[in-house]
């Protein structure tokens, strides 16, 4: 069902994986798929992205200094998987803090970040502990956030958002956590624009990756739906009108990566 044309299809209202028919099917099968993938997934998606992928998150935990940089400020990253993004932040928050000097930095609010797949969330919890860093980790549907309105200054998710199996609901509950004026981010895979260079990343990332990722973490399917998923989601257009739609103002789209990475960002209106 996921297409592999050049020519882009109508985006979906959400995720729906090869053989799911709704969004309740479509949360069963990612959540299935990113357990089986969560031993190899981050040396895969280093090996994948040449290491990019590092510095798009550590670009993304950047724009955010202004807010990171306030020891009362809350942040909390969701689909955050193994957390890097959680720990690109919470490493960005330390810079801010110290060059601050803030009296209260120490006692500033850690980065949360939430899955709802335990075994990703396992290995960001190690990775914290090994690494010391800020930065706690709960589990928690992207669709359903166990937390108050008006929570957040700052609400971000990196290669997730794609995944929900509703985008409307998930930008209305990234909306309602964060306080009027909070932040938003959202940095996602995208279709690259058109030109020779784009063309050969296209075929690299149609063809390429689902070869080599499935070969080494012995799914196939995840790896073959990681395109498949990028040509049905919404183009950054459709998603900067959609965020406007649920909430946000002043949304904005950067594209990076001959235009395959997207990072979205909003204020809560
Ligand atoms: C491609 S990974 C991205 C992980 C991480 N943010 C990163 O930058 O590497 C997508 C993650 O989204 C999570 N996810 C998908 N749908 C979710 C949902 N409804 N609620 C919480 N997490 C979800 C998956 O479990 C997976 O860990």
């Amino acid at each position: 069902m996921l297409s592999m044309t050049t020519e882009k299809p109508m985006a979906l209202p959400g995720t729906r994986p090869e053989g799911t028919v709704d969004e309740r099917e479509a949360a069963a099968h990612v959540r299935e798929m990113f357990g089986r993938i969560a031993p190899r997934y981050d040396f895969l998606n280093h090996l994948l992205s040449l290491s990019l992928d590092r510095v798009w998150r550590r670009r993304t935990a950047k724009r955010f200094a202004h807010i990171l940089g306030r020891p009362d400020a809350r942040a909390i990253d969701i689909c955050c998987g193994t957390g890097d993004l959680a720990f690109a932040l919470a490493r960005e928050r330390r810079r801010q803090l110290r060059r601050g000097r803030a009296p209260e930095s120490e006692a500033a609010m850690p980065v949360i970040g939430c899955d709802f797949v335990e075994p990703m969330l396992e290995r960001a919890a190690d990775k914290a502990r090994a690494a010391e860093h800020a930065a706690v980790f709960a589990a928690a549907d992207a669709l359903r956030l166990p937390f108050a309105d008006a929570s957040f200054d700052l609400v971000t998710t990196a290669f997730g958002f794609r995944n929900l199996g509703n985008y409307e609901q998930g930008l209305r509950e990234i909306a309602r956590v964060l306080r009027p004026g909070g932040e938003a981010a959202i940095l996602e895979f995208t279709e690259p624009g058109a030109g020779p260079l784009a063309a050969v990343f296209r075929f690299y990332f149609r063809r390429v990756l689902p070869l080599v990722g499935g070969a080494i973490s012995g799914n196939r399917e995840a790896y073959r739906y990681l395109p498949g998923s990028v040509a049905m989601f919404p183009s950054p257009e459709e998603l900067a009108a959609l965020m406007q739609r649920c909430g946000f103002r002043g949304v904005r789209a950067t594209t990076w990566n001959l235009g395959s990475v997207a990072l979205h960002t909003a204020l809560r209106a």
